[in-house]
C-alpha cells in the first residue's frame, strides 16, 4: 500500500500537472511559450519528485508520463466507432471542377459552395479518443474498420494533449474522438536518419515511413525518442457538442488544446481552392513537413451529412494530389564520374521515371561507403527522390524483390579517364580512409575538363559560352590543358571547331577578354582549391591584401584567420606550394588577367563613422567585427559618447546599451550591422 496523500500535496501535484499541461500546449501546440525551458524543466522536476514520493497519486495522463511505458508483446486491435474512410483522388483541374459540380447538384445549390482547403500531410492517420477531456485510447487507421491500439506510443507525442484545455464557454464534451495525421518534420527526419546511419542502423526511406515505423514500436520508450508531431484535421464521434462547420470545429479543437495545421485556408470558393493548390504546390519545398496534395472539404457539416459517403470515401471531400517526389525504379547500371579535384563519384543509371514532373534517369550514389551502407546493387529496385533542384538520389533499396541476379558494384582500380590508380587517402586525423575514392593525377583529362568548367562558371570567371561541350572539344583536341590556356585562345583557333563559326568564335573571345579583370575573391574561388568555396574565398580575400601575400603565407598564418580551420589552411598552403599551380597563376597574369587586389577593392563606405560594439554577436566575434569596420575605414571605440554613430548591440547587451539609449545614439542589431557592412560591396 502507498502512504495516504496529504490533501495539500495532492492539490499541489494537481496544480503542477495543470500548469505543465498548459505550458506544454503553449510550447508544442501554439509554438508560443510563456515560460523559459529552464522554468519548465524545474516545474517538471518538482512534479516528478512529488510523484516519486507519493505513488498513490500517480496518474497515466500526468505530463511526466511522456517518456514511455512498459513494452508490449503485440498491439491489441480496436474497432473504430465510425469507420475511418479514405479520400477520392484528383490530379487535374477538371477533377476539382467535376467535384464541385457534383456537390452542388447533389445539394441543389444555386450559389457557390463553401470549402475549406488543407495541406494533405504525408504521415499516418490516427484516431484519439477522449473521455471527460482525458486521452483514453489512440488507434491507427488499420483497414478503416479496426485499427491497432497504440495509446502508450501516442502519449509520448508532445503535441498530443493528455488532458484537454478547458474552454470557458462550453464544457468539455463527455466523449470526443479526434482524427489527425502523425508525421515527422523534414529537418527532424534528416537528423534521425543521420543519427541512425552513425550507429550503423538502416535509414528510413522517407518521413512517412519513419513516422509509421515509430508509431508501431512495441516499446513506447523507443517511440518517445522519435520526433513525432501531429495535426488534427477532423472528428469522429462526439457527444454533447454541435458544430456548424468544419472550420468552426477546427477552431474549437484548437481551443481545446489540439494542434491544427496553420496553413489551412478556410471558407473559400472552388476557384480559390484551385489557387490554393497552385500556391501550396509552389511552396511545397519550403514547408517544414512533407505533403502529397491538398484536401478540399465541404465546410458545412450539415451538407457533409447530407452528401454522405460511399463504402470507401466521403462524397464531401477530395484529395487533390501533387506529383510524387519519390518514385520506385530500377538501377540499370552504375558508372563513375571524375570531378575536378579527382573525386570519383559513382552514379546510377536508372530506368527513366517521372519524379514530380521531371524525368529522372541518373542519381548520385555519393561514394563507396554510401553504396555499402544502403547495399545498392545493379539490378535493384529502389526508391529515388528529388527535392527542388538538388541532384536526385537513391534513398533505399527494396530488397524484397531481389531475385539473385543483382550485381554488387566494385569501385574501379583505375581512373576511367586517365588510367592511373585510384586511391582512398587516409583522413587527416586517423588511419581510417576517406569516404571518397580519388584519381591523384592532376593532368587527368577528366579533372582538367572539370577544373576548367569550374574556372569559367558563373560565380568564378563567368565566361559565357565556355560550357560542357566547348571545354570537351578544346581539351580533347589538346588546345587547352590548363585554365590559363583560355586566355591564349584566338578566334582563328576556335572558328574551325564543330558547331562554331566566325561569329560565335568572336563572341567567345570577347567574353574571355571582358572577364580578364576580376575580384580577388572570385579569382580564388575560380582556382578550385580543395575546400575553398565562395565563402572561404571571401574570407581569404578579406584577410590578405593580394595574391603575393596569400601564396607566400605559411600554413599557420592562414590557420590564424578567423573562420579558417586547419583542413582549409592545409589545402590552401599546399595548393600554392605546388609548382604547377604557381606556374599556372603566372601564366594567367601573363595572359592579361588582372586581380583587383584587397586594397584596390577597399572601400571607404564607413569613413568617419564611429562604432561601439557590445554584447555577444552570433555570426562573428567582436574582433572580427572591428576588423570589418576598419576595413571600410570606420572607427571602433570602447565607450559610448555623443560622438558615437552606431551602437551594435548583440545578445545580453548591458550598460553600454542603456547609455546609448540615454544619449540618443542609433542602436542597431546584428542583422542591421551586417546590412551596413555589405552595403555597396561588390
Ligand atoms: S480528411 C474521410 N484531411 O489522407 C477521410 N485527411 O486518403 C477524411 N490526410 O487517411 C480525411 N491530411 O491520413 C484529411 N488535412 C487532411 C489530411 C488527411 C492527410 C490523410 C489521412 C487519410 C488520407 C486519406
Amino acid at each position: 500500500m502507498h502512504d495516504p496523500v496529504d490533501p495539500k500535496i495532492a492539490e499541489k501535484i494537481d496544480r503542477l500537472r495543470k500548469e505543465l499541461h498548459w505550458h506544454n500546449y503553449r510550447y508544442h501546440v501554439l509554438d508560443d511559450p510563456e515560460i523559459s525551458d529552464h522554468a519548465y524543466d524545474q516545474k517538471m522536476r518538482e512534479l516528478m519528485e512529488l510523484e516519486a514520493r507519493w505513488p498513490g497519486w500517480n496518474r497515466p495522463d500526468s505530463p511526466s508520463r511522456r517518456v514511455g511505458g512498459p513494452a508490449l508483446a503485440r498491439f491489441d486491435t480496436v474497432g473504430h466507432s465510425m469507420p475511418m474512410l479514405s479520400l477520392d483522388n484528383g490530379f487535374q483541374e477538371s477533377d476539382l471542377i467535376a467535384f464541385d459540380q457534383r456537390i452542388r447538384k447533389l445539394l441543389g445549390l444555386e450559389d457557390q459552395a463553401v470549402y475549406t482547403a488543407e495541406p494533405k500531410v504525408d504521415g499516418v492517420a490516427v484516431e484519439l479518443v477522449y473521455e471527460a477531456g482525458r486521452l483514453v485510447s489512440a488507434a491507427t487507421r488499420g483497414d478503416g474498420i479496426t485499427g491497432e491500439l497504440v495509446t502508450s506510443n501516442v502519449r509520448t507525442i508532445r503535441s498530443v494533449p493528455l488532458v484537454m484545455q478547458e474552454d470557458n464557454i462550453r464544457p468539455v464534451p463527455s466523449i470526443l474522438e479526434v482524427r489527425g495525421e502523425v508525421f515527422i518534420r523534414r529537418k527532424d527526419f534528416e537528423k534521425l536518419n543521420k543519427d541512425r546511419a552513425g550507429l550503423g542502423l538502416p535509414v528510413f526511406a522517407n518521413p512517412r515511413n519513419a513516422a509509421a515505423g515509430s508509431l508501431r514500436q512495441l516499446d513506447p520508450g523507443v517511440t518517445a525518442q522519435r520526433p513525432l508531431d501531429i495535426f488534427i484535421y477532423g472528428i469522429g464521434r462526439v457527444d454533447d457538442v454541435y458544430y456548424e462547420s468544419h472550420w468552426e470545429c477546427l477552431v474549437a479543437l484548437k481551443k481545446l488544446g489540439f494542434k491544427i495545421n496553420p496553413d489551412i485556408q478556410p471558407r473559400i470558393t472552388i476557384q480559390q481552392a484551385m489557387e490554393y493548390y497552385q500556391y501550396i504546390g509552389k511552396k511545397r519545398h519550403e514547408l517544414s513537413y512533407e505533403i502529397d496534395g491538398v484536401v478540399v472539404k465541404v465546410d458545412r457539416l450539415l451538407y457533409q451529412q447530407r452528401l454522405g459517403a460511399t463504402s470507401r470515401s466521403p462524397r464531401w471531400a477530395i484529395a487533390f494530389k501533387f506529383e510524387a517526389l519519390q518514385e520506385t525504379t530500377r538501377i540499370l547500371d552504375i558508372e563513375v564520374q571524375v570531378g575536378r579535384t579527382g573525386a570519383i563519384t559513382p552514379v546510377a543509371h536508372l530506368a527513366p521515371v517521372n519524379v514530380g514532373g521531371v524525368t529522372v534517369s541518373r542519381a548520385t550514389l555519393h561514394n563507396m561507403d554510401e553504396i555499402e551502407r544502403k547495399d545498392i546493387r545493379v539490378g535493384d529496385s529502389v526508391f529515388v527522390q528529388r527535392a527542388g533542384d538538388v541532384i536526385p538520389e537513391v534513398v533505399k533499396v527494396i530488397t524484397s524483390t531481389r531475385n539473385g541476379t543483382e550485381r554488387r558494384f566494385v569501385m574501379p582500380a583505375n581512373c576511367p579517364a586517365c588510367g592511373s590508380d585510384t586511391v582512398r587517402l587516409k583522413r587527416n586525423d586517423s588511419q581510417e580512409p576517406e569516404a571518397t575514392t580519388r584519381c591523384l593525377n592532376i593532368s587527368c583529362p577528366a579533372q582538367i575538363k572539370e577544373r576548367i568548367k569550374h574556372f569559367a562558371s558563373k560565380n568564378a570567371f563567368d565566361i559565357e559560352g565556355m560550357g560542357d561541350k566547348l571545354v570537351k572539344q578544346l581539351v580533347d583536341r589538346g588546345m587547352i590543358s590548363s585554365c590559363a590556356d583560355i586566355f591564349y585562345l584566338t578566334e582563328d583557333m576556335l572558328a574551325p571547331l564543330g558547331r562554331m563559326g566566325p561569329k560565335s568564335a568572336r563572341n567567345i573571345i570577347a567574353a574571355i577578354t571582358n572577364r580578364k579583370t576580376i575580384s580577388f575573391q572570385r579569382f580564388l574561388y575560380a582556382l578550385g582549391i580543395r575546400n575553398v568555396g565562395e565563402h572561404v574565398a571571401d574570407v581569404l580575400a578579406r584577410a590578405f591584401p593580394g595574391m603575393d601575400r596569400l601564396s607566400a603565407a605559411p600554413h599557420h598564418e592562414i590557420e590564424g584567420i578567423e573562420g579558417i580551420g586547419p583542413v582549409i589552411a592545409e589545402s590552401v598552403a599546399r595548393f600554392f606550394q605546388q609548382h604547377e599551380n604557381r606556374e599556372m597563376i603566372d601564366r594567367l597574369m601573363d595572359g592579361g588577367v588582372a586581380i583587383l587586389s584587397g586594397s584596390a577593392q577597399k572601400q571607404d563606405t564607413l569613413q568617419g563613422k564611429v562604432f561601439v560594439l557590445t554584447g555577444t554577436l552570433e555570426t562573428m566575434s567582436r574582433d572580427a567585427a572591428r576588423k570589418r569596420i576598419e576595413a571600410l575605414s570606420g572607427k571602433v571605440t570602447g565607450s559610448v559618447s555623443r560622438n558615437t554613430d552606431y551602437l551594435v548591440a548583440g545578445k545580453d547587451a548591458g550598460a553600454k546599451l542603456d547609455r546609448a539609449v540615454q544619449l540618443g545614439v542609433t542602436v542597431i542589431n546584428e542583422k542591421a550591422f551586417i546590412d551596413i557592412l555589405s552595403r555597396d560591396l561588390p
